[in-house]
């Protein structure tokens, strides 16, 4: 889903997403049936993971039909969800019966006005937490929470944000700020590094590292020394993980990136509703995979603005 309901200026900065910015219309969008085929074919071609993210997933009508359709289809062996997390208390339940196992919540500080001003003047503290409780309660598991942090916006509640969580069933991972798009006016100076901040919580409740789960998790994880859970840190700028990135990113209109950071995609929304074969589709993603040369976030610190041309793909368009 292209559309939101939050302008984190991070993401979707007001002044460019303001009420006359042109989004997709609804038939530009793939329908359920076409995401479910286009997975079928990745599933063909490999795939074992689905993320559905955004802008805000929770806002395209009926998504847990669509979870119900993924979670069926044979070689798929999880389903995940992205979302702020503002609809997440009447969706959770239906959600869970669709066969979703776990949900990724975001929310980037415990302070209800720090994080109202994050999310552009939009977010609720009092609702996000509501629909992080209704996920426990209707079974979804684990819950994760990513929190953006900021140096001079919001790094001083990341404590606050360890200690709400430390204890319970939700695991919180931080993030560093990153130069997606080219709209949030990011500089180096507003990022925290992961060291930085895993030595403050390490000083306030000692750590240890802890063994990926899979190869080319991208949070590495630390657990709390007293047992009370364990959070991560997803360290894109200061420590690229491209080397082990194995992520293909649909846009809700159905180009294909191969990163985050991508300039350009593939169209497959074109040849789906020219009437392609599956083989030729599958064709399409197999060539754009295998041409696939991808390392920015390797590359960042040597490229100039010049090298980079100005036109990132924004976040929001192909979720996080
Ligand atoms: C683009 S959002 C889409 C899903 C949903 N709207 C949400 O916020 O969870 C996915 C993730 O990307 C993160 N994100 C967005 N812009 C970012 C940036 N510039 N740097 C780091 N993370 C970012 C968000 O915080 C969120 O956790
Ligand atoms: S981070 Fe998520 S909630 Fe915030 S503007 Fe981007 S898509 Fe919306």
């Amino acid at each position: 889903m292209d559309r939101c309901n939050f302008r984190c200026p991070y993401c979707m900065p007001k002044e460019t997403f303001h009420e006359h910015y042109r989004f997709l219309k609804t038939n530009e969008r793939l329908s359920f049936e076409e995401i479910t085929r286009l997975t079928r074919l990745f599933v063909d071609l490999g795939v074992r993971k689905v993320r559905l993210t955004g802008g805000e997933p929770l806002l395209r009508p009926n998504l847990a039909e669509l979870v119900g359709e993924l979670t069926a289809l044979e070689g798929v062996q999880d389903v995940a969800l992205t979302t702020n997390a503002v609809l997440l208390a009447q969706h959770a339940a239906q959600l869970k019966a669709n066969g979703l196992q776990r949900i990724t919540v975001s929310l980037d500080s415990p302070d209800p006005e720090i994080f109202k001003q994050m999310s552009g003047g939009f977010a609720e503290l009092d609702r996000v937490l509501e629909g992080i409780q209704v996920a426990i309660v209707s079974g979804l598991a684990p819950i994760k929470i990513n929190a953006v942090i900021q140096r001079g916006v919001n790094d001083h509640t990341a404590l606050d944000l360890v200690e709400r969580f430390r204890g319970s069933p939700v695991i919180v991972r931080f993030i560093e700020y990153m130069d997606v798009g080219n709209r949030n006016h990011w500089s180096l100076d507003r990022v925290v590094p992961s060291r930085e901040l895993m030595e403050r919580i390490n000083s306030r409740w000692p750590l240890h590292a802890v063994q990926e789960n899979y190869h080319g998790e991208v949070a590495e994880r630390y657990a709390f020394d007293d047992g009370l859970g364990e959070i991560g840190f997803i360290s894109s700028v200061t420590n690229p993980f491209c080397g082990a990135c194995s992520r293909a990113r649909l846009s809700s209109e159905g180009v294909l990136y191969t990163c985050l950071f991508a300039t350009e995609g593939v169209d497959l929304r074109a040849p789906l509703r020219a009437g392609a074969s599956d083989d030729e589709l599958r064709a399409l993603i197999a060539d754009s995979w295998h041409r696939r040369e991808d390392r920015y976030s390797e590359q960042r610190a040597s490229l100039s603005r010049t090298e980079h041309p100005l036109r990132k793909i924004e976040m929001y368009y192909i979720g996080g």
